[in-house]
């Protein structure tokens, strides 16, 4: 099958201009002005925009998480992707205490296998690691695993001490492997908690003011501080606010080879939520928790200036009927996790590139070109090249959508809510190709499950220079100054 797209306004991270592209199979073949190739289906892309893929580095499709599963499956989860012009994803396989990371691994391959509609790569939760299973995360990476989770938060489930977090990312340091860290203190928080339950305060948003700013910045500063120590890179996920934000810079400052992503919902949502009517505050339930509004405006900042990376998901929805209701009268047994995988381009879109707040080319850097960097996958993915995958969303900049979860042709994630409910955005993809094959077409869903497949990831940074080798070097440990390191 070959694709010629004409007309078009290619975007990718770096570059702006006009031109055809040729797709032949599964890769780009050729870009050029007025291609003249026979192809066996011709997209008129004039007065759209031509960019790569998204590449969302967080998700958590069929998840067991808080005594029930998060809701999208592969499959569902995936299409939903599809719809909104995200084209890989990263997803969060799991630990078991106790039993090997690998094992772990076998049974994210077998949820995935032959579900997918766009291709999938997973991290590993490390909930466990003596000595003796240090060198699995060795084999994780020949596996095409190049990065591990490792959590500050949930004691007793997930949470990792600092001993652990400092054994994985010291190998990772050799590795060319990366930690992601889930940054917050969960033990003080677990106090908050049974504070606020014992004083009668059950409500959603109770979930929220039991997990304040300062405890995610403790957690940042530690994470920051163990991987300076272990001379290894750290990756922040989930950085919600300004807090968190001021302690990666610092770190930054110094030369820590120092990542972080935020999500849509920190930009876009805000503490206020909690306050919907009945139970709907539970809807915002995600840990970290929506912060007090002003906090936004410091991360768009923090994005512009580059000491935020990525902008993903923690796509982790659970249906507000039967699944929140399970925290009804005691909010900490809401499961944690909201929706968003499908809505990523469209609202950052309209909210930083038509709001004034980043330019397009950060916009495609920022959802597609830097996570498939960090996480070892460009330029594979990530941009439009020639031999790059044919990852390409044909973007209308001028359509106009409200998003609502009872509107059918916006909304695909199986979860009977929307975060983002009400919202409109002027943009929004048409057309979505999945390495060579048109998966929605002029906003009809014609993929199939199962095509999508397994990426095999390189290691952090790729092939490429590291992109935290730019900001500074690694600093000794020994001495406090810039050593060797850098990458
Ligand atoms: O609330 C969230 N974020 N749920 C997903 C798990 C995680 O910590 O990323
Ligand atoms: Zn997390
Ligand atoms: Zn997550």
């Amino acid at each position: 099958m070959s694709v010629l797209i004409r007309n078009g306004r290619i975007v990718t991270a770096a570059d702006d201009y006009r031109a055809d592209v040729f797709v032949d199979g599964e890769t780009v073949a050729l870009i050029g002005r007025g291609l003249a190739v026979d192809a066996d289906r011709i997209i008129d892309a004039a007065g759209r925009l031509v960019l790569p893929g998204g590449v969302d580095p967080h998700t958590h499709m069929e998840m067991p998480f808080g005594g029930t599963e998060s809701s999208d499956t592969f499959e569902t989860g995936t299409r939903a992707a599809a719809f909104g012009g995200t084209t890989t994803i990263v997803d969060f396989a799991i630990q078991s205490r106790g039993a090997s990371t690998l094992a772990g691994l076998e049974t994210w391959h077998a949820k995935a296998a032959g579900q997918a509609a766009i291709d999938y790569a997973f991290h590993m939760i490390v909930t466990d690691l003596p000595d003796r299973r240090v060198p699995e995360l060795r084999r994780l990476a020949d596996e095409g695993v190049t990065s591990y989770k490792l959590f500050m938060a949930y004691p007793g489930a997930l949470l990792s001490d600092d001993a652990t977090i400092f054994r994985a990312m010291r190998k990772a340091g050799e590795d060319g492997t990366l930690v992601c860290m889930h940054a917050e203190n969960g033990v003080v928080i677990d106090e908050l908690v049974k504070a606020a339950l014992a004083a009668g305060h059950v409500e959603p948003k109770y979930h929220a003011l039991t997990r304040p700013t300062r405890l995610e910045a403790e957690g940042a500063h530690r994470a920051l501080a163990i991987a300076e120590i272990a001379r290894a890179p750290v990756y922040i996920v989930h950085l919600s606010c300004h807090d968190a934000l001021t302690e990666l810079r610092r770190a930054q400052a110094r030369g820590v080879m120092a990542h972080a992503e935020t999500c849509p919902q920190y930009l876009l949502l805000d503490l206020e939520a909690y306050d919907e009517p009945g139970f709907g505050g539970a809807k915002y339930v995600m840990t970290p928790p929506l912060r007090e509004k002003w906090n936004q405006d410091e991360l768009w900042r923090g994005l512009r200036g580059k000491a935020l990376d990525v902008i993903s998901t923690d796509h982790c929805p659970f249906c507000l009927r039967e699944q929140k209701e399970l925290g009804r009268g005691d909010f900490s047994r809401i499961p944690n996790g909201g929706p968003g995988v499908e809505h990523r381009m469209s609202l950052i879109f309209h909210h930083g590139v038509n709001a004034g707040r980043i330019d397009l080319n950060r916009f495609v850097d920022l959802t597609s070109t830097t996570p498939a960097r960090i996480f070892g996958m460009f330029p594979r993915k990530g941009t439009i090249a020639v031999g790059s995958d044919a990852d390409i969303v044909i973007f209308d900049p001028e359509r106009e959508v409200t998003i609502s979860s009872n509107d059918p042709r916006t909304h695909h994630m199986n979860v009977d809510y929307s975060a983002y409910e009400g919202f409109r955005v002027r943009g929004y993809p048409e057309t979505v190709l999945s390495r060579g094959r048109v998966v929605v077409d002029n906003g009809e869903y014609v993929g199939r499950r199962g095509d999508g497949r397994f990426i095999r990831r390189g290691p952090y940074g790729g092939a490429h220079a590291p992109l935290a080798a730019a900001r500074g070097q690694a600093v000794d440990p020994g001495s406090g100054r810039p050593g060797a390191g850098g990458g």
